[in-house]
């Protein structure tokens, strides 16, 4: 898992080629296997591989991320706010559980956060993202994960980046 942890980073180039069904199935398995708060899995997603969707959603952010009309592949995570008061744990749990097992299977990820952040056609991020695939009120839209084969390695990770500085024992 360490090996894994240090080997992931986000992925903003890809490679133009489609992500296999049975790895965006695994992926979004993974998800569902998330730990959740009182196990009330308040979460869904919205699979997006339509190019033209793919195009329009990368206007979901201003400044836009040019990245996500690139991927084959786009995750929209959704928690549905009426169900648990930790629905934004839950579905960043999920979120990056779907990272891990994506990198476990040779691909790459980047979460683009939807949550709290504008768009560049003059609306919420949410609002837009929401319009465009038709999202019920009830479900707010948290992040949407960019997946696909990475076309550039980035260097992992590295022990250094491990602080201990951050750790306390016993008290603060
Ligand atoms: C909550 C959260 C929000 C993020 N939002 C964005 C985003 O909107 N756009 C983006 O390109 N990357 C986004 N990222 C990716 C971070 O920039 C990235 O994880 C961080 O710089 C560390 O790099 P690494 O993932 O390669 O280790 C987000 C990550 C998290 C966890």
């Amino acid at each position: 898992m360490l090996d894994l942890l240090l080997k992931r980073r986000s992925c903003r180039e890809f490679e133009d080629r489609p992500v296999e069904p049975q790895k965006t199935q695994k992926i979004l398995q993974a998800a569902q296997l998330a730990p959740s708060g009182k196990n009330t899995r308040p979460w869904e997603f919205i699979v997006i591989e339509n190019k033209e969707t793919l195009q329009k959603l990368g206007n979901c952010r201003a400044p836009s991320q040019p990245f996500l009309p690139k991927a084959p592949l786009a995750i929209v995570v959704l928690g549905d706010t009426a169900k648990a008061d930790t629905w934004v744990e839950d579905a960043s749990i999920a979120s990056v559980i779907m990272q891990l097992e994506a990198q476990s299977l040779g691909l790459g990820s980047c979460w683009v956060q939807i949550r709290l952040r504008q768009s560049n056609q003059g609306m919420s991020s949410e609002d837009y993202v929401r319009k465009l695939l038709g999202i019920p009120e009830h479900l707010a839209v948290l992040d949407i994960l960019a997946v696909g084969y990475p076309a550039k390695s980035l260097p992992a990770h590295t022990m250094e980046e491990v602080t201990p500085e951050k750790i306390h024992r016993e008290t603060y």
